[in-house]
């Protein structure tokens, strides 16, 4: 089998230069990229630097190498087309059938999966019309990721960036992997919850857990290649934000719970992968806590903490909404796992074993899935991102 071939499209906006770097993180991992870039995109980066780059000739216009017919052999031969930037042009054309110069024309003969990661000012990308073209390409299958917040061109702030290269090549990755299959995730939107809570003691001290947050992000990673409107929330993570992610940062269980009954208000789909600590201290210190020579320290007092899952599953938001949790057990793991589906009235239970070096702060994970109809799926040791994958095709059944 050849490299994937990828069409890289760029268009005019001042973010084509991140492009370049998505563009070396293709080629650097096996991808045969052509890039094409519009004619007013060549005002931001230049023909060579994306020739250079690439190794290929560039083009802009479908009267070049006329012989080739390259406005329909690019497309057709794609297994891949991704255009970053998309300015607001860009997506009407494609929303409207445009076709006008090669990179149009090879959106029009495409016949492999698309991703668009939109750039561009907030009230362009707010606009209505905008709106309308990106749920018409979403509609037809192509997977449009939402801008990132942040700064852009000039003086101004807000959503509209285009998100880091690194997490779009991420998108880019899965979407190949997933192949023909169409985004099924597409219309949702699903709530992810990552990492672990901390609960303050004082100024400088928390109560906490070892959880990484990296099984969240994969969920959340892999939902946004797959369609979905994406929420994570994350607790004490430190990971870079995914593309087409909106990330909402918490510390403790109640700003956790706090987050996930606002964003599960419209959600098809919850998925709890945050460690929430059980308890939290019952007096927060507001200045440190020091040591008294000749005294032993004063006891801690732990109060609970809201069980967000089994409030989330006893009421739902919507009907039909389908809520999964996590369930990280060290000894009689599928009988805990069995118990604790039960109790905490969730749709689905990825349960886990965990130990000092097991899964925490690793690339892997094992684990069996427990459906509340009884069903049991084994997913074998292997990248956090299967399981995730396996997570949303379970998701996706109960959806439909
Ligand atoms: N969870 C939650 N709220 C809590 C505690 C846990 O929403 N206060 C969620 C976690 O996000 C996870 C699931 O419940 O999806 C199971 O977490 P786990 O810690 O394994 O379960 P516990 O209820 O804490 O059970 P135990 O500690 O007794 O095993």
């Amino acid at each position: 089998m050849g490299k994937p071939k990828v069409v890289l499209g760029v268009s005019g906006g001042i973010a084509a230069y991140k492009a370049c770097e998505l563009l070396r993180r293709l080629t650097e991992s096996g991808h045969d990229v052509r890039v094409v870039p519009t004619a007013s995109a060549l005002h931001f980066v230049g023909a060579a630097t994306w020739s250079a780059l690439s190794g290929k000739p560039v083009s802009t216009e479908v009267w070049d190498d006329v012989h080739e017919v390259p406005h329909v052999r690019i497309g057709q031969h794609a297994d891949l087309v991704v255009v970053a930037p998309a300015t607001a042009d860009m997506l009407a054309k494609a929303a409207h059938g445009l076709a006008d110069d090669l990179l149009t024309n090879t959106l029009l003969t495409a016949r492999c999966p698309v991703v668009f990661a939109p750039a561009m000012h907030t009230e362009m990308w707010e606009h209505p019309a905008t709106q309308e073209n990106v749920a018409t390409l979403r509609r037809r299958g192509a997977v449009v990721i939402e801008p990132a917040v942040g700064r852009l061109t000039g003086v101004d702030t807000g959503k509209g960036r285009l998100p880091d290269p690194t997490e779009i090549f991420e998108i880019c990755r899965r979407v190949l992997a997933r192949g023909v299959r169409e985004p099924d995730l597409a219309g949702r939107h699903v709530v992810v919850s990552a990492g672990g809570t901390r609960e303050p003691l004082d100024p400088v001290r928390f109560l906490g857990n070892r959880s990484s947050g990296k099984q969240g992000y994969a969920l959340a990673r892999t939902a946004a290649a797959r369609g979905a409107r994406v929420t994570l929330i994350a607790a004490n993570t430190g990971l870079p934000d995914p593309a087409g992610v909106d990330v909402i940062p918490v510390g403790t269980a109640v700003q956790l719970r706090e987050a996930a009954l606002k964003a599960a208000a419209d959600a098809d789909v919850v998925v709890m992968a945050a460690a929430v600590a059980d308890f939290r201290p019952a007096v927060y210190a507001l200045g440190k806590i020091k040591k008294k020579d000749g005294q032993e320290p004063e006891p801690i007092t732990l109060v609970r903490n809201p069980d967000i899952l089994a409030e989330l599953s006893a009421d739902r938001a919507r009907p039909g909404q389908v809520v999964v949790g996590f369930a990280a057990e060290t000894d009689d793991v599928l009988v805990n796992g069995r118990a604790k589906l039960a109790r905490k009235g969730c749709d689905l239970l990825v349960v886990n074993e965990v130990g000092e070096a097991k899964t925490f702060g690793t690339e892997e994970n094992e684990a069996v899935v427990l459906g509340a109809d009884g069903s049991e799926t084994p997913v074998p040791y292997g990248p956090k991102e299967a399981l995730a994958e396996t997570v949303w095709d379970l998701v996706v059944r109960r959806l439909a």
